[in-house]
């Protein structure tokens, strides 16, 4: 399937907001993989797929999860929100013929992350977090100071971990639980960046 019919699919299942965001993600995917030297049109691609089942009902999601998915766990589908990742990635194979595992493995764990994400994984991740149709603008620039101040992938490290401080810190602030790879990510990353 080539660009413009993905973006034609896409702009019926999702939402107009969330069809911003996409492009928003893809676009920022791209000069992302630019800066980091990873391939610009493969992530342009995840950053177009990564949401291609978040409009979907959760009784959907759960039930392809169920039927169709056998890596997702039980912190996983403790909160909704993060659903869509297996299910999308599962999409971007079965409907969107993406045949390109780095691809999947991006749309995979691009809300909870994973540890040992790759850097277009994380260059992924990172877009969904700054993109800039409709991401805050005061985070955006914090986050892009930060890429800017400190090259290369300790620079995306030092990103990332600002990323899921914010989560984990929102989490906690609305009584919501915390899943074990989340905590799990958070150490690595504070490992990388202060070297311990
Ligand atoms: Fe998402
Ligand atoms: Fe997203």
């Amino acid at each position: 399937m080539n660009t413009d019919c993905i973006k034609n699919k896409l702009k019926e299942c999702l939402s107009e907001e969330r069809y911003l965001h996409t492009l928003g993600v893809a676009d920022c995917a791209k000069e992302l993989a630019q800066i980091y030297n990873e391939d610009e049109e493969k992530a342009y691609l995840a950053g177009l797929l990564h949401d291609c089942a978040k409009c979907k009902p959760n009784e959907e999601l759960l039930k392809i999860i169920k039927e169709e998915l056998k890596d997702v766990d039980e912190g996983e589908l403790q909160n909704y929100k993060t659903l869509h990742a297996p299910v999308g990635a599962y999409f971007a194979k079965t409907i969107y013929n993406v045949d390109d595992d780095k691809i999947i493995s991006a749309i995979r764990c691009h809300t909870i992350g994973k540890v040992g994400m790759s850097l277009f994984e994380k260059i992924i991740f990172l877009a969904d977090k700054i993109e800039a149709n409709t991401r805050e603008k005061a985070y955006r620039d914090e986050i892009w100071e930060i890429l800017r101040k400190n090259s290369g992938e300790y620079g995306l490290n030092l990103a990332l971990f600002r990323c899921f401080c914010e989560t984990i810190k929102s989490l906690v602030k609305r009584e919501l639980k915390i899943c074990k790879t989340t905590i799990d990510v958070y150490n690595e990353l504070l490992e990388k960046i202060k070297n311990i």
